[in-house]
């Protein structure tokens, strides 16, 4: 455990960060904002995701996030530059962070589970290969116990390659897993509840802390060895994930019994050993990591020889789909059991508001199951394109009997459908005139609200009727 802090001796002028997404991006536009004096490049092999982050068009960066247009404006091009240039902006740098993709390994031993670390692979073999003088190291991507281990053996073993030609290059690694999550990643960087610094090297470790002195208090970081820290990301996000579970089970026990999920997670949010987060029932969690991580953690175990513990945190991921597949089930009930040919209304498509991401977005899933149906489904979301909805439904379905358009407004979704289905608490979908909505939608019609968006008061005098998640009668 390192907590005493000295002034580093290694000075950190560079850096350069491997991976334009929504990590890579924001953690180094706000490092760049809160620290004029680095430089700071990020580079990915993705050039149309550099080429978007570099156009003038601030509407146009790859990634939506509150803030970060007001960031990028005042930051690129003076001291944060974004560029496909690996060779160039490695050579140069004293801190690299990779921060590449480690999606669940889809074919080979692990599939299904295990991390695919090929992106973070040939992220170390081009640090090796073009990293210069001392170089410190910094795993932001989300990995397994362990990997720093692997990344210290590639950089290693090009070491004594370099030593054989007499070339000086040595590297420190540290681990420093993010945090953030979408859609409040700016305020999430700004003010984090805690940076985690897992290292060896005292001194590559103090060059980290100083770098985040500039703007968090230095009792909001800690500082662990490598293990704990790649552990307590994968740990941490288990927890979220399962507190959304354990949430999700208790709304359907709600529906049966006549409980309201809003009364009850208020009631047991109130116990300070519980606390009021991550309590907002739902059509399950979706996003990039917490799936994968568990299912990591899920492989791990077995690995490990724990299999109780590997059948523990499945079960988080076991109820998260048992509880999209329930929605799907709902809708087609009170349907009277059938969506064929039915005009359905999907309100949100990424996989929370304020994000124009949709992996692993609970509207895939139940948007596929509906048109496998035989659906009609409009779909609107403030953000997220035409294109990514289209590749999303084609990527998970195969057997559509429906069809399904974008709309442009919500009135427009809203024309002639027997039900709108809504999936992602955008604020604009909170206080609608549902008097005047009613008269765009056929009699009679259903709103299926699993984000408690919808207050009942507001459609006592309209025909619609209102099923809403974890509400009972
Ligand atoms: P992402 O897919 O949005 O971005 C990763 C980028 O890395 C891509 O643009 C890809 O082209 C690039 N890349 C891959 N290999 C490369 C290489 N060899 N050289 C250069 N560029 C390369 O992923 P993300 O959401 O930013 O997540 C990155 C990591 O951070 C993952 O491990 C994830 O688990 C973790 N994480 C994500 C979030 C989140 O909210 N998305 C939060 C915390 C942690
Ligand atoms: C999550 C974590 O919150 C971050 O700390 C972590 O860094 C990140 O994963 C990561 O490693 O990728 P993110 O997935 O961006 O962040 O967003 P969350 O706010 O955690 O929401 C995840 C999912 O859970 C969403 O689908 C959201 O709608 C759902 N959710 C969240 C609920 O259904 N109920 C809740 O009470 C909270």
């Amino acid at each position: 455990m390192i907590n005493s802090l000295n002034m580093s001796p290694i000075k950190i002028r560079k850096i350069c960060c491997i991976g334009a997404g929504y990590v890579g991006g924001p953690t180094m536009s706000v490092i760049a904002d809160r620290c004029p004096e680095l430089e700071i490049r990020v580079v990915d092999i993705n050039k149309e995701r550099i080429a978007a982050w570099n156009d003038s068009d601030l509407n146009k960066l790859p990634i939506f996030e509150p803030g970060l247009d007001q960031i990028i404006s005042r930051t690129r091009g003076r001291n944060l530059f974004f560029s496909s240039e690996m060779k160039k902006s490695i050579f140069g740098a004293d801190m690299i962070f990779i921060s590449v993709n480690t999606p669940t390994k889809t074919k080979g031993l692990g599939a299904g589970q295990a991390s695919d670390l090929s992106w973070l692979e040939a992220s170390a073999r081009q640090v090796a290969k073009y990293a210069n003088g001392h170089t410190i190291v910094v795993e932001k991507s989300t990995l397994p116990v362990r990997t720093a281990q692997a990344i210290k053996e590639i950089l290693n073993t090009a070491n004594r390659e370099n030593q054989k030609n007499k070339i000086s290059k040595t590297f420190s690694v540290l681990s420093n897993p993010e945090f953030l999550a979408e859609g409040t990643a700016i305020k999430d960087l700004e003010n984090p509840d805690r940076v985690l610094i897992g290292g060896e090297d005292p001194d590559a470790v103090k060059a980290l802390v100083n770098i985040y002195l500039n703007w968090v208090p230095r009792k909001q970081i800690i500082c662990t060895n490598l293990w704990s820290s790649e552990l307590s990301k994968l740990a941490a996000n288990a927890f979220l994930a399962q507190r959304i579970s354990s949430i999700n089970s208790i709304s359907a026990f709600c529906e049966a019994t006549g409980a309201d999920i809003q009364e009850v997670a208020t009631a047991i949010g109130m116990d300070k050993r519980i606390g009021n987060q991550f309590l907002c029932a739902g059509p399950g969690f979706g996003g990039s990591c917490f799936k994968k991580d568990i299912l990591n953690l899920v492989y791990l175990s077995g690995y490990f020889g724990l299999p109780e513990v590997a059948n523990y945190w499945n079960q988080v991921l076991l109820l998260n789909t048992w509880q999209q597949d329930r929605i799907y089930k709902i809708v087609l009930e009170k349907l009277f059991g059938t969506v064929g040919g039915k005009n359905i209304a999907i309100l949100g498509f990424s996989f929370k508001a304020n994000t124009n991401d949709t992996r692993e977005s609970p509207a895939i899933r139940i948007a596929s199951d509906l048109l496998e149906e035989g659906a009609l489904l409009s779909i609107y979301d403030p953000k997220v394109s035409f294109k990514r909805i289209r590749e999303d439904l084609e990527q998970f379905s195969s057997n559509n009997q429906g069809t399904w358009k974008m709309a442009s407004s919500i009135p427009d979704a809203l024309e002639n459908v027997d039900a709108v289905l809504i999936l992602t608490a955008w604020d604009e979908f909170f206080g609608l005139d549902w008097n005047s909505l009613a008269s765009l939608m056929r009699s009679p019609a259903w709103i299926f609200d699993t984000r408690s968006v919808v207050n009942r008061k507001d459609i006592e005098d309209t025909s619609l009727n209102l099923w809403k998640l974890g509400e009972g009668n």
